[in-house]
């Protein structure tokens, strides 16, 4: 099979599922006394196996961050099934790791405090969050910057503080949401370096939502597409890149171009066609 063909969705959806989406719809209904729902997502149905890297691209607004916040438990489906591990989340899941559009360090904690946060919430003994807590930090290269509060950090290192937090904390589910969105170039390909890694000696399920092409492909397993509001998914792509990936020389390999034009059709037709609708 080409990388880049498209293969029904509901095919790969399997009962061992790490998550699970199923005819998920979601309605939201706006502030305003005449406000109608907005439907953003409509008949959504996606899963990701134990250890899988999905990287999910869409147009600004088709509900990528909604699909997150649904298995995070922060907001309900209006219809369909959201399962974690199997079981319907109901109330916010606790075992999922949840890196947010923002950065979630907490400003009145140090690098090292904030890193040690969901292992406090485990009820980690104090000695071993500590050891572990700094053996992350290293990892990322912020070894010095334990006691540093997250405003004396540059966004690249707020970033890595807040990555290595998430994933201190051992969740079997990450989601990522634009991790890397406000940083330059260069500091993103280093970012997804140390990502993968980071993944590798876990392999927790990922889902990682960005707008770039290139991130998506160099980190995933497989990419989805989603149409624009209401965010339908709209395609699968397996990207069968070998592992581990060097992410500095991704675009260099065969089958990368091919990978990159498929997804930026989906997405370029998603934008056309809201361009067509303006009035
Ligand atoms: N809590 C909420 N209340 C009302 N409407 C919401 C809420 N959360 C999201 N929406 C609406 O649902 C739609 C999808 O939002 P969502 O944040 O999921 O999009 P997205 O794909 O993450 O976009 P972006 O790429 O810009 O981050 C938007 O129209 C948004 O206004
Ligand atoms: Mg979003």
């Amino acid at each position: 099979m080409a990388p880049s063909s498209p293969a029904p969705v509901t095919d790969r959806v399997t009962d061992g599922d790490a998550v699970r989406l199923t005819g998920v719809y979601k309605a939201f209904v706006p502030s305003g006394r005449a406000a109608r729902p907005l439907m953003a997502l409509e008949d959504v149905t996606l899963g990701a196996r134990a250890g899988e890297f999905i990287g999910l691209v869409g147009p600004s607004g088709c509900g990528k961050s909604t699909v997150l916040n649904l298995l995070a438990g922060l907001i309900r489906p209006s219809a369909g099934t959201v399962l974690y591990q199997g079981l319907p989340v109901q109330g916010i899941n606790r075992q999922i790791g949840y890196i947010t559009q923002d950065d979630n360090l907490l400003p009145w904690r140090s690098v090292l405090r904030n890193v040690e946060f969901g292992l406090e919430l485990r009820g980690v003994p104090r000695r071993e969050r500590r050891e572990r807590a700094r053996e992350f930090i290293d990892l990322v290269g912020l070894g010095g910057f334990e006691d540093h509060y997250p405003h004396e950090l540059s966004g690249g290192m707020r970033k890595r503080a807040s990555i290595v937090r998430t994933l201190a904390y051992d969740s079997p589910v990450v989601l990522m949401d634009e991790p890397f969105g406000p940083l330059d170039a260069q500091t993103r390909v280093i970012m997804q370096d140390e990502l993968l890694r980071l993944w590798d000696r876990q392999r927790p399920t990922v889902l990682f939502v960005t707008h770039d092409l290139v991130e998506a492909i160099a980190l995933s397993d497989r990419v989805l597409t989603f149409t624009g509001r209401p965010g339908r998914i709209k395609r699968e792509h397996v990207v069968e890149l070998p592992r581990p990936r060097d992410v500095f020389r991704i675009h260099e390999l065969d089958r990368f171009k091919e990978l990159y034009d498929a997804l930026w059709n989906d997405i370029r037709d998603e934008i056309a066609e809201r361009r067509d609708a303006r009035p």
